[in-house]
């Protein structure tokens, strides 16, 4: 045990991003539900309480214009860009992923074009993007066929619209194929929708270099935006000026305050956007992006999997033989930034993961048996990953 204490102390003190824990609120509970909601960035409050007393408090109205928050969705997507490898003007925040999902379904099968009437959807999505695919599905005439995202290529034809896939599973930490599946799709004549929830601001994703049409993602999880904060559509360039947005809100026209009867759409980003943006959650979101200032996601990729291999190995060596079994793959290719660990007694898996809580190793599961740790390598190091196996292996001896 006194190893991997050593080992863990040895590895925080070689770590370059260690000293980025000290950006956010955090205390002494090893907090690893970041893969749920991110931790709050120290620096955020001061901020939203100028947001609140200055710009809505004291300008008011003015703030549309002279706080920039009129072009907030599409400077923040920029913002967003780089940590998921897009070039500017591709991506615009607002509304929810599941909002987005629905948006970008739906324009995918109006840019896919004429005789082809099927939606493939990742079999195990989360469940939001399945309920959503459906009922887009059933508006325009088109039919969802559940597949394994590893069957996609052979589940690919002349009939298939769009596929719509997580990059990470939310419930095992898988991290598909998004390149081979990208290409694979484009192979077959449809276009590529990608879930970025899992991945973005753990691991890189090359949306322009792997070729995706379009994605959405939610900021809450690694980017740290806080609760319910606003989520992202990217319409990669080429599509921007087809994409027929199926909630063509005011803020996309192309002159919004001309009031017109009439829908003309806005050229770029700006066209996914559907209402007025919610402005709070945006700028708090905003703020909280600060704290990648000089952070590469490749850094935060070696340093996500060094988290989870260690965690991994400490789980071996500490936990009682049987009790869990690790669902997130061993290998590097097909892992995101989280660890789920299945337990042998489903009935008990609740009780586990209260007993975790209360003695400071803050997770979550998902039911029946699924212990979920995720891994935020901005604020997570490796002393807390062999503290949160050591009580859990406590815990289940128990
Ligand atoms: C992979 C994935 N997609 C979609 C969603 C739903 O996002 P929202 O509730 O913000 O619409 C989530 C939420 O956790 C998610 O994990």
């Amino acid at each position: 045990m006194s190893d991997f204490k050593e080992r863990a102390e040895a590895l925080d003190t070689a770590d370059e991003l260690a000293p980025l824990r000290e950006l956010f609120t955090l205390d002494d509970t090893v907090y690893l539900d970041g893969n749920s909601l991110g931790a709050l960035p120290r620096h955020v409050p001061a901020r939203m309480q100028e947001v609140l007393t200055r710009e809505w408090g004291a300008l008011r109205i003015r703030s549309w214009g002279e706080s920039g928050w009129w072009t907030a969705p599409e400077r923040i997507g920029d913002r967003i860009a780089p940590l998921v490898g897009a070039a500017a003007g591709q991506i615009v925040v607002g509304d929810s992923t599941s909002v987005n999902v629905f948006k970008a379904v739906v324009a995918a099968t109006r840019l896919a074009g004429e005789g082809r009437d099927e939606i493939l959807v990742d079999a195990s999505t989360f469940p939001t993007d399945g309920y959503i695919a459906g009922s887009a599905a059933r508006m325009t005439g088109h039919r969802v066929v559940p597949v394994a995202p590893s069957d996609v290529p052979a589940a690919l034809g002349p009939r298939t619209a769009a596929v719509l896939l997580n990059h990470v599973d939310y419930r095992t930490g898988r991290l598909h194929d998004l390149p081979g599946l990208t290409a694979a799709a484009h192979e077959a004549g449809a276009l590529a929708v990608w879930d970025l929830c899992h991945s973005a601001g753990a691991l890189p994703v090359g949306l322009d270099a792997h070729g995706v049409d379009l994605a959405v993602g939610c900021t809450y999880k690694y980017l740290n935006g806080g609760p319910g904060s606003p989520a992202y559509l990217y319409v990669a360039e080429r599509h921007q000026e087809a994409f027929d947005s199926p909630l063509p809100g005011w803020t996309s026209h192309a002159d919004p305050f001309a009031m017109t009867p009439g829908y003309a759409p806005a050229d770029g980003s700006v066209r996914g956007r559907v209402g007025t943006p919610d402005i709070l959650s945006m700028l708090a979101l905003e703020s909280a992006l600060d704290v990648w200032d000089g952070v590469s996601v490749e850094a935060v990729r070696a340093k996500s999997l060094a988290l989870t291999d260690f965690f991994l190995e400490c789980v071996a060596a500490y936990a009682p033989e049987g009790r869990v079994a690790p669902v997130t793959p061993v290998s590097h290719a097909e892992r995101g930034s989280q660890v789920s660990l299945r337990c042998e007694n489903a009935d008990g898996t609740a009780e586990v993961m209260r007993v975790l809580i209360e003695r400071g190793v803050v997770g979550d599961l998902r039911r029946p048996d699924v212990l979920r740790f995720g891994f935020t390598p901005l604020y997570v190091g490796f002393a807390d990953a062999e503290r949160a196996a050591r009580i859990l292996a406590e815990v289940l001896a128990a």
